[in-house]
């Protein structure tokens, strides 16, 4: 008996096969096509790619078992993408994703429309250039060809959830970063559709993470080898459900991910606001569950645009080691600190603690005795910063942020672990197996198909801790000293554009 968990990401779709007993059986990657960037800050996919992907990479792990053995599916994704579909199901126009920052003017109209105050109280969240209505507006103005053919809306592992079921259904988690959603109450927010005249019969029917929202269709069965009938539970964006696979699902437990984006994220019993709305209070993928995340927009990205763009040769260093090794092993020669190099990592605009989509990426204090080490050592140490701005936020919201687990592929690094720890100046947890979001669907999909009697429960029973990383206490207070120049960083040069 197995559950099959699906995380439709931003550079691939990855499919995983885990058993009753938590164990991995099989998982299979497929990426998609990179995002196309038309003009500066804006970041389209096509649907339809992710579809593609996701049906060979469920095809690649169901194809070594019996179809019969698979309970249920679950499904998690990249949060806030605008999918468009007409009446017929076709894709109107390519999806605008989570880390495009095009909508600043329909941002400033929303919170002039419903009010900046009565827009917090209706959703939980301020306007932000990231999340999905703002990303509607702005094809209402600037598509209205499209626009007219528009008949429903979703959002990015919807659509795989709607291919594969024929159902159009979302789970609370992920319709949270819509701004379209009563985050307090569990539903979507009618007054918001009415302010912004969004057709509510557009949105699709909303869920609790481990609800069943439909079963796999003749044509799903066709397109990946998955049992026609199958049950399809909710799951939770890629955020919650990745938290459920690493076990922070009850108050108290944080987890910090180093993705393509950051995130740290922090579990609540009730919905918790942040006065300056600086992090986001979203739902929960677990049933009365609430959390707060802070997001730094580029954060894995920093150390990828980096590789990218001034990396090593891989043709005249051809040593067989994983690239970002490398760069990695080269950075442990620099200094704690990077001998006072610092990078602002906002690349792709920021979100916490800044909320501005137009701040800009910076590498200080250079001096011609710096080297790459210095500089791919001052990367991993500016992400590490940027995230404790969000756990600073989380300080002064009183919550408590006592474990630390890290996740993602940054806590692959045992320098980015190290790092992490001194910046923060605590303990940070590493787990045995960190699977990621498509982990967590699963273990939705289990719960919400009855191999496991709550998420509370599996995940004490499948998800243990490795190791724990110490700070050590030089590198803290010298972490101490640049976080404070790190925090000056922002607005010495903001006015420089
Ligand atoms: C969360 C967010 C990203 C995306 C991409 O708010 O924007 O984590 O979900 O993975």
């Amino acid at each position: 008996m197995a559950v099959l968990g699906l995380d439709i990401g931003t550079t691939g779709s990855r499919a995983v096969l885990v058993s009753s007993d938590g164990q991995l059986l099989a998982t299979s990657t497929e990426f998609h096509e990179a995002f196309s960037s038309p003009e500066t800050g804006w970041a389209e996919q096509d649907p339809d790619d992710w579809w593609r992907a996701a049906q060979a990479a469920i095809q690649a792990v169901v194809g070594e078992f019996d179809n019969e053995d698979i309970e249920a599916v679950g499904l998690s994704g990249q949060m806030h993408g605008a999918v468009l579909l007409d009446g017929d199901g076709a894709v109107v126009r390519p999806a605008i994703i989570w880390c495009d920052q095009r909508t600043d003017e329909q941002c400033r109209w929303l919170t002039e429309q419903v009010g900046a105050s009565r827009l917090i109280e209706l959703v939980s969240n301020p306007a932000l250039t990231g999340f999905t209505l703002p990303k509607l507006l702005w094809v209402r103005e600037h598509d209205p060809e499209a626009w007219k053919r528009v008949r429903s809306l979703m959002l990015p592992k919807d659509y795989v959830r709607f291919r594969l079921t024929g159902e159009r259904a979302t789970d609370v988690a992920d319709a949270s970063g819509t701004l379209m959603f009563d985050v307090a109450n569990r539903c979507w927010s009618l007054e918001v559709l009415d302010l912004t005249k969004i057709n509510p019969d557009w949105l699709p029917t909303v869920h609790e993470g481990i609800a069943v929202t439909g079963r796999v269709s003749p044509a799903g069965e066709r397109a990946t080898g998955l049992r026609a009938g199958t049950p399809v539970v909710a799951g939770g964006g890629d955020q919650a459900a990745g938290a459920v696979g690493m076990g922070v699902v009850r108050p108290g437990t944080v987890s910090t991910t180093i993705g393509t984006s950051g995130v740290v994220f922090a579990v609540t019993d009730r919905p918790a606001l942040d006065t300056f709305g600086r992090v986001h209070t979203f739902c929960h993928a677990v049933p009365n569950r609430w959390h707060v995340m802070g997001v730094t927009q580029g954060a894995g990205l920093s150390l990828r645009w980096f590789k990218d763009t001034f990396g090593l040769d891989d043709s005249a260093h051809d040593t067989g080691m994983d690239p970002y090794d490398r760069l990695c092993a080269e950075a442990e020669e620099a200094p704690v600190g990077a001998d006072g190099v610092m990078w602002a990592p906002y690349l792709m605009g920021e979100r916490t603690p800044h909320l501005d989509p137009y701040a800009r990426a910076a590498l200080v204090g250079l001096s011609a005795s710096h080297g790459r080490a210095h500089v791919t050592r001052a990367i991993l140490e500016g992400v590490a910063f940027s995230l404790r701005d969000s756990l600073t936020i989380f300080n002064e919201m009183n919550l408590p942020t006592t474990r630390i687990r890290l996740g993602g592929g940054g806590a692959r690094s045992s320098l980015w672990r190290q790092i992490q720890a001194d910046v923060y100046g605590q303990a940070v947890n590493v787990l045995a197996a960190e699977e990621g979001a498509a982990f967590g669907a699963a273990l939705l999909a289990g719960v919400g198909a009855g191999v496991w009697s709550s998420v509370d429960d599996v995940c004490n029973s499948v998800v243990d801790v490795a190791h724990t990383i110490e700070p050590v206490p030089e590198h803290v207070a010298i972490f101490e000293d640049c976080y404070r120049r790190y925090r000056s960083l922002y607005n010495a040069l903001h006015p420089l554009g």
